[in-house]
């Protein structure tokens, strides 16, 4: 018997990976998320399944659930929204998994950040404008944020910021970022990525309003100079003179073909 944790994807029900579906369609027992995993996805379940919405579970509940299924040898599909390595709060369960010595697996899903990337045609880095993605959120009621990470922190690399959970602080957003990305720096609000309901906001630092997060929560919120930029480098790994191991150039190459 195995626990698989298995990431549900942002939302649209053909963005789960094949892995992810197959193992859906294997288990007699799948547990999933309510609030953000698509039920579309539950059609997968082998018919007899137990399906149980974790939504309103404590961990206790949801542990309950697991060694039920666990003593009747049955596996469970375990799923949560977009990745498991981001806020899916997997981290606890693996680890009363392992003190109860039930063995688990992990198969990635697409990450709600990419899904927003992907609706804004978008890449996060742009040679020269940016090279880095962070990942973060602002302080929730369950969950502080840690000394040191804190928005202007990460403000002060210049990175693309995905910024979650935070639509409803948003002027808050604007406000702590704005000293040092520049009131004209551009911001993607990404509502529901994905859904048939997306939405999408593009402004500016300084002209976004921050009221458009008033009754919808799930959203992302892209901040950086990455964002409809037109004026970057191309990229170096394309360019007709860049030797390189796949594509040899010139008269002395640095990988020889035959090495
Ligand atoms: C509990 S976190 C889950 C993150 C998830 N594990 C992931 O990989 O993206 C929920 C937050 O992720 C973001 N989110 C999740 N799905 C989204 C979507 N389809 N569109 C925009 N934001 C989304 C929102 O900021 C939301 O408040």
């Amino acid at each position: 018997m195995t626990v698989h944790f298995i990431g549900a994807g942002p939302g649209a029900a053909d963005l789960i990976t094949l892995r992810g579906r197959d193992l859906i369609a294997a288990c007699p027992v799948c547990l999933y998320a309510g609030s953000l995993v698509p039920e579309a996805l539950l059609s997968h379940c082998p018919s007899g399944a137990r399906i149980v919405n974790t939504a309103p579970l404590s961990l206790d509940e949801i542990m309950a659930e697991i060694q039920s299924a666990h003593a009747a040898g049955h596996d469970v599909a375990r799923l949560h929204s977009g990745d498991l390595s981001v806020w899916s709060a997997m981290g606890e369960q693996l680890r009363r998994l392992r003190d109860l010595g039930i063995p688990y697996d992990v198969t990635p899903g697409v990450p709600s950040f990419a899904a927003a990337a992907a609706a804004l045609g978008a890449e996060l880095t742009l040679p020269g404008v940016a090279q880095s993605v962070i990942l973060t959120r602002t302080s929730g009621r369950a969950s502080a944020m840690p000394d040191g990470e804190t928005l202007e922190n990460f403000a002060k690399t210049g990175a693309t910021l995905a910024i979650h959970l935070s639509v409803h602080v948003l002027a808050d957003v604007q406000e702590r970022l704005t000293p040092h990305y520049g009131p004209d720096c551009p911001v993607a609000v990404v509502f529901r990525a994905s859904w048939p309901d997306q939405r999408i906001h593009r402004a500016t630092l300084s002209t976004i309003d921050p009221r458009i997060g008033d009754g919808e929560r799930t959203a992302l919120i892209l901040v950086g100079h990455a964002l409809g930029a037109e004026d970057f480098d191309e990229s170096r790994l394309y360019a007709g003179d860049y030797d390189r191991r796949y594509r040899p150039v010139g008269t002395s190459p640095r990988f020889p073909e035959s090495a």
